[in-house]
């Protein structure tokens, strides 16, 4: 009885695992696509500060610090993340001439920094992002979208972003990126004419990652 219910079972995984197979494959990177560049950190007291996690290759990109831009605020609370969650050990003077030379080599053009600058100022004003609608509702749950537009990353920083999101916050799924997906099902958009059934979130990620780069 045992054994039969086993083999049972065994013919069940196995015709799963075919039926899987005949399915179409599943999406890979192209293999010509171009690794996304970073910028170069050449300054020695950043490379001592964060290159005993953050690793420069042969390029002088250091991974994650090099492929996004900030304001020196947003630079501040990444410093002071790594040091409340990540065991950074900083002096304050250090964290300082870490934050001047990546918001000055790796900051916002002034042209990218003004329409958002009400951000940093600290002044409340009655914002609407009109570029795109998906961004506005999963960001302004939890903080403005000015700290989500005053950023720039690359795709892959974008989606790191999310999944740190996810990781920190497990119930964001449900309290704001999936209460999206939820809305949006309900009431679906005149314009998603062929349907775009990606997650929002996904939608939102590529969104950024073409004006937020
Ligand atoms: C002791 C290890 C450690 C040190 C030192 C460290 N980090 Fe990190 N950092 C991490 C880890 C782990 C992650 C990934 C998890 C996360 O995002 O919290 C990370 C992620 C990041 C990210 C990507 C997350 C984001 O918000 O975009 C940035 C940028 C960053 N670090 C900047 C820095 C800078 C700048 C320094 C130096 C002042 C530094 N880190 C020093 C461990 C460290």
């Amino acid at each position: 009885m045992v054994n039969r219910a086993l083999i049972a079972g065994i013919i069940c995984f196995v015709s799963l695992a075919v039926t899987t197979a005949g399915q179409a494959p599943q999406p890979t990177a192209a293999p010509t696509a171009k690794p996304e560049e970073g910028i170069p950190i050449t300054d020695p007291t950043v490379q001592k500060a964060c290159g005993s996690c953050h690793k420069s290759d042969d390029k002088g990109q250091m991974s994650r610090i090099s492929f996004q831009r900030n304001t020196p605020e947003g630079w501040q609370t990444i410093i002071q993340r790594m040091a409340a969650l990540n065991g950074l050990n900083i002096e304050p003077a250090t964290a300082r001439q870490v934050v001047k030379y990546l918001s000055t080599n790796l900051g916002l053009a002034p042209e990218e920094a003004k329409p958002v600058a009400w951000e940093a100022e600290r002044r409340l004003i009655d914002f609407k992002y009109t570029a795109n609608a998906m961004p506005n509702r999963p960001a302004t749950r939890c903080h403005s979208l000015g700290r989500v537009i005053s950023q720039r990353r690359t795709k892959t920083e974008w989606d790191l972003l999310i999944a740190t999101h996810r990781g920190l916050y497990p119930l964001v799924d449900n309290q704001a990126f999936a209460a999206a997906d939820r809305r949006r099902a309900i009431r679906p958009r005149a314009t998603d004419v062929p349907p775009d059934n990606r997650h929002p979130v996904e939608k939102t990620i590529d969104h950024l990652a073409k004006t937020f780069r």
